[in-house]
């Protein structure tokens, strides 16, 4: 017997056109579109050619005319500011108008790029439907980087006007971003023509003349701007994330597939009706923010909750079940370790008991790799189903999910079910590029052409997405995860093949951060490895080799190091630990034994690599290793 889930998932297969053409339906498009799927280009296939629409116009106006005025569309709780409020659909669509037209009045046309460098507060996801109202390029910079990483995306986006605010709200702290972003423009080569500045009550940004522009001031003499149509294959968004180096990726998203995609996702996925209310507790600055804070939810017609804290500490592990009982949330996505944060304070979970969570439903967790006990420690308390899914800056929406709104699988620990309608997954062997029986771990690609919403390609640069994901297995695209599925069609996902590690759910290059630690004066050789953490799933660690003759104490290279990560990379990186070796362990042709080393700091077996060219190498990391606290002493 079939369901809905396999019917789905067949005929999105195998006539992707009729499936996807269907979903499409429910967007109201300028222009309807004259192909569904262009394959002409291939591998770079697009969605929706010859259609025209409006995002903006189909998160928001749409629900306006349609009888949603009067119903929330976005609920900003901030417990570290003592905030809450709420802004209906006709609220919200006159604020972004108005500031689409502010943005207008600053030169911004269709196509040109605007940096949002914005802590989680309303006016971040206005600044993003604002410039999708007039055809303009977003791409949000998350607040956690540093001054560097920012001058970087300045560079490669070219932004005519960037939007910030004078500061973040962290737990314990105030975040400053005005003096970052003026650093990040010092840094860059492009420099924008202006800067709109969203003054915050704790911290006043001093303005640059004629170059700064205040968010308030501008709002209040600004005209409403329209939507202007776009394309459907023109870029909404650029989202860049982690690659091999210290160069992020500029992830594109386009307008038509991405509408269409995420719009569809909310109910087959997330089981939400408009008028919902849908809670992802992310930020804005990643993927998770753009696709279900801000716009799946909003085109869904559904009410989305903003929320500026954190698990824990804002005030205490009980917020989120606050949030979810105060704004009666039907359905929350958030990543494993925010759970984990929440577990080890309140491991009874005490503070749930304060709150009627009878209208919760459902539970989503991705980001990271979703451990048992986490699972289970959720599902025992809120006793609703706890769904992990898989998926990636670059797809947009989950590759491998339970879509709760088609068929509501049985949770198999440690699996994110199956994959979703539109993702032909498969397990290739890297060697001989051919599918893995089931349960034989291998390289997790999706056959070519990738759904609606995925990547259609990375922002100035054909080349890259080509060498990044399409070259390695020709005809499908490289997730750079590995994995399998088992005999019952589940997945597993088991480690990345490349460099990027997972901390706290956030994506970071390994890569990048050795880029950094090379650059230290004193520091001969280097690398940085992601090791278990039970709170974060993993960290960053640093092993460095010394020039000869170094007069400085390694406790004090240590610091230095760990402070340019953060100064070039940003705090978010967590790059708190390093320790100064002798040598590293490599292979006779020089390879770094990364896998031997990440073993030895996770306390797990390891065996002696018949490569190494020197094993006692091994016992050195070992001990240094216990010096900072990982790895057990040798016997
Ligand atoms: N702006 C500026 N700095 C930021 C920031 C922002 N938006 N977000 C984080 N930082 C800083 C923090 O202040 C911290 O700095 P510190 O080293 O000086 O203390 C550092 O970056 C690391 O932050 P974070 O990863 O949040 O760690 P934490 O120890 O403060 O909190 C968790 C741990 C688990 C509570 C937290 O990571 C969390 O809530 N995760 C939820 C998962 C999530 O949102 N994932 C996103 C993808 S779904
Ligand atoms: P990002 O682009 O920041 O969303 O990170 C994507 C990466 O996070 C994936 O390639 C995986 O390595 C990891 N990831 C995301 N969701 C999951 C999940 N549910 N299980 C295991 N790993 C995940």
């Amino acid at each position: 017997m079939t369901n809905a889930y396999d019917d789905s998932y067949n005929r999105s297969i195998n006539d992707p056109e009729a499936f996807w053409g269907e979903a499409a339906e429910q967007i109201v498009w300028t222009r309807r579109w004259d192909k569904v799927l262009d394959g002409s280009r291939a591998p770079f296939y697009r969605w929706f050619v010859g259609g025209e629409l409006n995002t903006c116009y189909n998160a928001l106006d749409v629900h306006v005319e349609q009888g949603r005025a009067t119903q929330a569309a976005l609920i900003y709780d901030s417990p570290v500011t003592g905030t809450i409020r709420t802004y209906t659909y006709g609220e919200l669509r006159d604020i972004v108008a108005r500031f689409a037209g502010v943005l207008a009045a600053q030169g911004v046309e269709k196509g040109d790029r605007v940096i949002i460098y914005m802590p989680m507060v309303p006016e971040a996801a206005i600044a993003m439907l604002a410039c999708a109202r007039i055809g303009a390029v977003h791409s949000v910079v998350f607040g956690g980087f540093a001054a560097k990483e920012l001058a970087t995306r300045i560079d490669d986006a070219k932004p005519k006007v960037i939007v910030t605010a004078s500061c973040g709200v962290e737990v314990k702290k105030i975040i400053a971003y005005k003096p970052l972003l003026d650093m990040a423009i010092d840094l860059a080569r492009s420099k924008p023509q202006k800067c709109i500045i969203f003054q915050r009550p704790m911290v006043a940004a001093e303005m640059i003349a004629g170059r700064d522009v205040d968010w308030d001031a501008a709002m209040q003499t600004a005209q409403p701007a329209d939507c202007v149509p776009v394309k459907a294959t023109d870029p909404l968004y650029i989202l860049y994330t982690s690659g091999t180096t210290g160069e992020p990726k500029g992830v594109v998203r386009d307008h038509g597939g991405h509408a269409v995609a995420l719009k569809w996702s909310m109910k087959a996925i997330y089981g939400m009706e408009a008028g919902d209310v849908y809670w992802a507790a992310s930020d804005v600055g990643w993927v998770v923010g753009h696709s279900y804070i801000v716009y799946a939810p909003l085109l869904k017609g559904c009410t989305t909750i903003l929320f500026e804290g954190k698990p824990v500490g804002t005030p205490d592990a009980g917020v989120f079940w606050r949030v979810i009982a105060q704004h009666k949330v039907k359905a929350m996505f958030t990543a494993p370790t925010a759970f984990r944060a929440i577990k080890r304070e309140d491991p009874q979970g005490a503070l749930m008991k304060q709150h009627d969570l009878s209208q919760f439903k459902t539970l989503f967790l991705a980001g990271e790799r979703l451990d048992p006990d986490t699972l289970r420690w959720a599902r025992n308390l809120l006793g609703v189903p706890v769904i992990d899914h898989w998926w990636q800056t670059e797809t947009g929406w989950a590759i491998c999910a339970n879509c709760m709104g088609l068929h509501a699988f049985e949770v198999k620990e440690g699996s994110p079910t199956k994959p979703a309608p539109g993702w032909h997954l498969k397990v290739l062997d890297p060697e001989s590029k051919t599918v893995n029986p089931p349960g034989q771990i291998g390289a997790l690609v999706v056959q070519l052409p990738l759904p609606p919403g995925a990547l259609p390609t990375l922002w100035n640069n054909d080349d890259r997405f080509i060498a990044s994901y399409l070259e390695e297995f020709p005809g499908y695209y490289k997730t750079a995860d590995a994995g399998f599925i088992d005999e019952d069609g589940y997945a597993y996902i088991m480690s990345r093949t490349d460099d990027i590690i997972n901390v706290a759910g956030h994506r970071l290059s390994t890569g990048a951060m050795e880029e950094v630690l090379s650059d230290h004066p004193d520091v001969a050789e280097c690398a940085v490895l992601g090791v278990d953490d039970e709170l974060k799933g993993q960290v960053p660690v640093g092993f460095i080799v010394l020039k000869a003759g170094v007069a400085k104490s390694e406790a004090d290279i240590v610091r230095e190091v760990v402070q340019m990560v953060r100064e070039r990379i940003g705090p978010v990186a967590f790059f708190k630990k390093a320790t100064v070796v002798k040598r590293l362990p490599k292979t006779r042709s020089g390879k770094i034994l990364r896998g031997t080393i990440q073993k030895i700091a996770d306390n797990k077996p390891w065996n002696m690599p018949a490569t190494i060219d020197d094993p006692v190498i091994l016992d050195e990391i070992t001990d240094a290793l216990q010096v900072i606290g990982l790895a057990r002493a040798r016997n």
